[in-house]
Parts: structure tokens; C-alpha cells; sequence
């Protein structure tokens, strides 16, 4: 049976795509199960570790990718992507529709569906955990999905853009698309009564995606 989403999308401050309840049930325990897994001692990198800019956030992370490698292309090499559940369910970003959704909201978003290339991190903010503005400049879009345990223990964790003086909340299991030059950051996440590894922080599941550079020859860029 297909399944229907429910998205907001937004032209203004800049085009932007959230869908709420993003992922089922059944996906949502698949995903649970890995960031419980990942929410013990010595799992998460620390942002100089996971590619994050360390002067700007503490949080710990996993880029996924980097994990579960995809070596099929080597010879005797093997697919490690299905030992995770996130990689797995986190296509439906990619096969879902949404994008397609987004590509709709302005002309500068057409492109978003035919992206061939992703990274995916798991992140987690605990208290006193924050991510100062910046733009993922290296990437055409940006797909953001948020879990926490309920009832939510946090206070802050809301998704901000300085220059358009707009911010979201990051609601459990919401997705939100924009694109890469949108400066962001996250407010600092506040929790009381909760040690690190009780798994009370916010989660994200973070997508990048962008196109490969199928062939550089010396007078430039070929398809
Ligand atoms: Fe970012």
C-alpha cells in the first residue's frame, strides 16, 4: 500500500520543504534501534573527527558513509550500506517523492531529484550543545530529519538562519529540505536531569547531496 506524507512547502525566506511524520512505525523502530546502538561510550566522533568545524560545535556524530562503506565497485569489494538501518530507510528521502515536491517550490530547486550523491551523519545534541551558523557550501541541498524520546526532556535545538532571521523547530520525526547556501545553525540544546548517554538529547539524521564529477578533463567539466 503507498503511503502518504504530509509536507509545508515554503518559497520564502528561501525555498524550503518540511514533512512531518516522515518516516512509519516500522522504520521509525529500524532507526531507533541504530541510535541506541550508536548512544554508548567511544561511538560518537567529535566534530574534528566527523568532518564537523570544531571551533564551531562540540556535538558527537558518525558519518555513516565513512561506516558502512560501499566497496561493490572494487574488486572482491562488498556493499556494507545494508548492515545499517538508517542507510537503508534514509533513501526514502531520495524515493519518496519529496524531492520532487521541493523541486517544485522555485526554479533554483529543479535540479534537486537528479542529485547522485549523498553523505549521511547521525548526530546527536546533548546539553549545552550548539552548532554556530555556517553554510554547507559544498552541497546543492540539505535534508534534515530530527528524532528525540517523548515526552521531549530539551529546551532549544531550534534550527536558525541568521541572514533571513527565520528559525524552525525541529519537530520528532520531521524532515526539512532546503538548499546548501542557507546559512544554519543550532540554538544550544538545554536538559536537565539527564546524563549523556540516557539518549534524552536530540537526534538528527543529517543528508548532504550533490552531483559527482563524472569525468574532469583539462579544458574543464564533461557530463
Ligand atoms: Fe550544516
Amino acid at each position: 500500500m503507498s503511503e502518504k506524507l504530509f509536507c509545508d512547502v515554503f518559497e520564502e525566506p528561501f525555498p524550503h520543504l518540511i514533512a512531518y511524520n516522515f518516516y512509519n512505525d516500522k522504520e521509525l523502530e529500524l532507526i531507533w534501534e541504530e541510535l541506541k546502538f550508536y548512544t554508548k561510550p567511544g561511538k560518537f566522533f567529535t566534530p574534528r573527527e566527523f568532518g564537523g568545524v570544531p571551533d564551531m560545535t562540540t556535538h558527537g556524530a558518525i558519518q555513516l558513509d565513512g561506516v558502512y562503506r560501499d566497496d561493490s565497485n572494487i574488486q572482491n569489494g562488498l556493499n556494507y550500506r545494508p548492515i545499517s538501518n538508517i542507510l537503508t530507510v534514509n533513501r526514502k528521502v531520495f524515493n519518496s517523492g519529496v524531492l520532487d515536491e521541493f523541486a517544485k517550490i522555485h526554479e533554483s530547486c529543479w535540479i534537486a531529484p537528479l542529485c547522485d550523491h549523498d553523505i549521511t551523519k547521525v548526530r546527536y545534541y546533548h546539553d549545552g550543545e550548539s552548532y554556530d551558523a555556517h553554510a554547507d557550501k559544498s552541497f546543492q541541498f540539505l535534508a534534515f530529519s530530527y528524532f528525540y524520546r517523548e515526552p521531549k526532556k530539551f529546551t532549544g535545538g531550534e534550527l536558525f538562519f541568521p541572514r533571513q532571521n527565520y528559525e524552525l523547530t525541529c519537530e520528532n520525526n520531521s524532515t526539512i529540505i532546503f538548499p546548501g547556501w542557507v546559512k544554519h545553525g543550532v540554538k544550544e540544546v538545554k536538559i536537565e536531569d539527564s546524563a549523556y548517554y540516557d539518549g534524552w538529547g536530540r537526534y538528527a539524521i543529517t543528508s548532504f547531496f550533490t552531483n559527482t564529477i563524472k569525468t574532469v578533463s583539462t579544458h574543464g567539466f564533461r557530463e
